[in-house]
């Protein structure tokens, strides 16, 4: 059967905008549908014209898209608005059809980095009176929503005069931009100081392209922000971590208002809120460097945020102590002693496990710190059974940043293929405090040296000795 592509306008919102291109990318090849584009947007730009071969794959990748305002099919797209009413009046007589019964409609003007008044809008929407649309308006729940978009740049400080591009389209489908409010960590029952957003979270679980009946797992789950998300995609969750107190809801309140947690704060009261309980299997208190799964045991993704030590511990369960015995009458009761677990041995674990416990062709989707200046693509962990499929920064401050890795599992590893210390990662944590250090001693120089010029200016002006 042949396809009839066509084009459709996406446009993004304007936050977390180095993800953008990898999610859509990533739902792509989740739906497994192909698309057609010169070439992809620019880092700010917030629209990107593409072409579907039909609406419903528009429509699914679309609605699965957290990045995503909205998606119309592309009636129009000019430099000015002249133009652009001469392209919807030269279409074909038949273009309109489909449109000119008596359907409800509504058109609405949008503008990026301009504000227009609401009588500014009307004037707009009324030169659009000559489209052969013959059905009553209908504001609130068209069965045909058209939208003119004037684009004035991403300067919102210094718009042109006139925008740089103009579009105008039917609305096909929204992004899922509303889930984020929904599962905003404001009002969850449960979150911890390193609680993923959820926008971040959503946007991790789509870089793993989970679906539905999907088995997915967080080795370092914290709070658990990310099951939220994969479950919400129909991802079957497990998770564990070294934290026995967090993971039974008995660290302190992160909330500065709430002086003790509730009796049942848990990751599980969190799926119940949203409705996810039945796709929580269960979270273990385990040291991931001492991995209990069976060789045999295998899953569609792993999904996670490892520690880097900034806000919270990089520890495994061991002891520096040679010959460290424990009699066995304290056993019941003793809490083992824990050792540093640097970044580069975590990522080593972190990339043999997922070689090992990954279906082929599943996703790893982990966060890696990086300082800005040391990155380069070959500081990443490597593994050779994981491809990298995907690497977006998140920059955190001036200096650092995070790197959204995904992995897709190419094959079954052998045990060549384990890989050792990988000494080209660097220990975020340990140049981190240095850093800090260095910054620090800086600041508290450059102080004291601004105290002493303006003791000296003072004297000057009163001649003081
Ligand atoms: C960045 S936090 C994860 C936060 C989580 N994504 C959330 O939304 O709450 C990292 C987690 O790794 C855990 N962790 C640290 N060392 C660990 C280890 N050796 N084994 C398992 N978990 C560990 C910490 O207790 C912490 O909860």
């Amino acid at each position: 059967m042949s396809k009839t592509w066509k084009k459709y306008l996406l446009w993004f919102a304007q936050e977390h905008i180095a993800f953008r291109v990898a999610e859509i990318q990533a739902l792509l090849s989740l739906y497994q549908i192909e698309i057609k584009y010169q070439e992809v947007p620019k880092y700010n730009d917030p629209f990107w014209i593409v072409e579907f071969a039909s609406e419903e794959e528009a429509k699914l990748v679309a609605s699965r898209s957290v990045s995503l305002r909205n998606c119309l099919e592309l009636w129009a797209h000019e430099k000015s608005l002249e133009k652009l009413h001469e392209t919807l009046k030269n279409k074909e007589k038949t273009f309109y059809s489909d449109f000119s019964n008596n359907k409800s409609f509504k058109v609405e003007v949008e503008t990026f980095c301009r504000h227009f008044t609401q009588k500014e809008k009307i004037e707009k929407i009324e030169t659009f009176s000559y489209l052969p649309l013959k059905g009553p308006v209908n504001l609130k729940n068209p069965e045909l929503h058209l939208q003119y978009i004037e684009y004035y740049g991403t300067r919102a400080n210094d718009p042109p005069l006139k925008p740089y591009h103009v579009f105008f389209g039917r609305l096909v489908a929204n992004g899922l931009r509303q889930l984020i409010k929904q599962l905003s960590l404001k009002t969850r029952k449960f979150i911890g100081n390193t609680s993923m957003d959820p926008q971040l979270s959503l946007l991790m679980a789509n870089q793993a392209r989970v679906k539905n009946g999907d088995l997915v797992l967080d080795p370092f789950v914290g709070s658990g922000s990310l099951l939220v998300a994969a479950a919400q995609f129909g991802g079957y969750v497990f998770g564990s971590d070294i934290d026995y107190l967090m993971l039974h809801g008995k660290t302190k309140p992160t909330r500065i208002n709430q002086k003790v947690r509730e009796k049942d704060e848990s990751v599980k009261a969190n799926m119940r809120q949203y409705n996810l309980e039945h796709r929580y299997l269960d979270i273990l208190v385990n040291d991931f460097s001492m991995v209990f799964w069976k060789d045999s045991m295998k899953f569609d993704s792993i999904i996670t945020d490892p520690p880097y030590g900034i806000r919270e511990a990089t520890e495994r369960v061991g002891t520096t102590r040679e010959n460290f015995l424990i009699n066995e009458k304290y056993l019941p009761t003793h809490i083992p002693a824990k050792t540093e677990y640097g970044i580069p041995t975590i990522y080593r674990d972190l990339l043999n496990f997922s070689a090992k416990h990954l279906q082929i062709g599943g996703r790893l989707v982990c966060w890696f710190p990086v300082f800005r200046e040391d990155y380069t693509e070959d500081c990443l962990p490597a593994h050779p059974c994981l491809k990298i499929v995907a690497n977006c920064e998140q920059p955190l401050s001036m200096v650092t940043s995070r790197r959204l890795l995904t992995y897709e599992k190419l094959k079954q590893p052998v045990l060549e293929d384990l890989t050792i210390m990988d000494n080209r990662i660097t220990d975020f944590r340990e140049k981190y405090f240095v850093v800090r250090e260095v910054t620090r001693k800086e600041r508290r120089l450059k102080e004291a040296q601004t105290r002493r010029d303006k003791w000296e200016i003072y004297k000057n002006l009163h001649k003081v000795n």
